[in-house]
């Protein structure tokens, strides 16, 4: 299966990028083929709303920044994988601008699957994020294979790395 992990923290190093980085070794060895995009390290601007997409553009957005890089992966990717810190009870503006910006195709084409990776300093602040993730899944019609959270004490811990392996067998 062909997998894009959007990986939403600007800490290249923090728990949202190792959780990520261990995604996809389980998912490598598993035998697909997967591509982590550090989203924060590109510049991606919102959704403008402006329609042009949705007329002249014919599917294509009217902004020419970093996003396009992303548009031929969403293409193909089969499953999404977004991992993401909890900034403020949600998902990090990095992961949301991204997914926001698909407005011009409406879902990824040739999506099946879904997963959600979560940081946070506390226990208890996923809802919103969780929310969120599970309407898009819904709107995309993906299947949900489950969400992976790891709080201050659950970082970079041999549990989350099992957890993270228990969801790339959901794939
Ligand atoms: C702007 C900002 C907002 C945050 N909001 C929350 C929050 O609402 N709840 C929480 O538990 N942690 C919050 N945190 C802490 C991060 O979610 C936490 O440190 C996370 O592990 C960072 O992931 P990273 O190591 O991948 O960067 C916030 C951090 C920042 C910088």
């Amino acid at each position: 299966m062909n997998i894009l992990i959007l990986q939403g923290s600007p800490r290249a190093n923090g728990n949202t990028a190792w959780m990520a980085a261990e995604y996809k070794k389980a998912a490598e060895a598993a035998g697909h083929a997967v591509t982590v995009v550090d989203v924060a390290r590109k510049k991606i601007a919102g959704c403008l709303a402006c329609e042009w997409c949705h007329g002249k553009g014919n599917g294509a957005c009217i902004q020419k920044d970093d996003m396009q890089e992303l548009y031929p992966l969403f293409a193909e990717a089969e499953a999404l994988v977004l991992a993401a810190p909890v900034y403020y009870f949600t998902m990090s503006a990095q992961i949301q601008a991204p997914v926001q910006r698909l407005y011009c195709i409406n879902k990824p084409p040739r999506l099946r699957k879904m997963a959600l990776l979560l940081s946070s300093y506390s226990p208890g602040v996923y809802d919103g994020a969780a929310g969120e993730y599970r309407g898009i899944c819904g709107y995309w019609q993906a299947e949900d294979t489950g969400i992976v959270t790891a709080r201050i004490d659950e970082q970079k811990t041999d549990a989350t790395r099992a957890k993270l392996a228990a969801l790339v067998a959901k794939l």
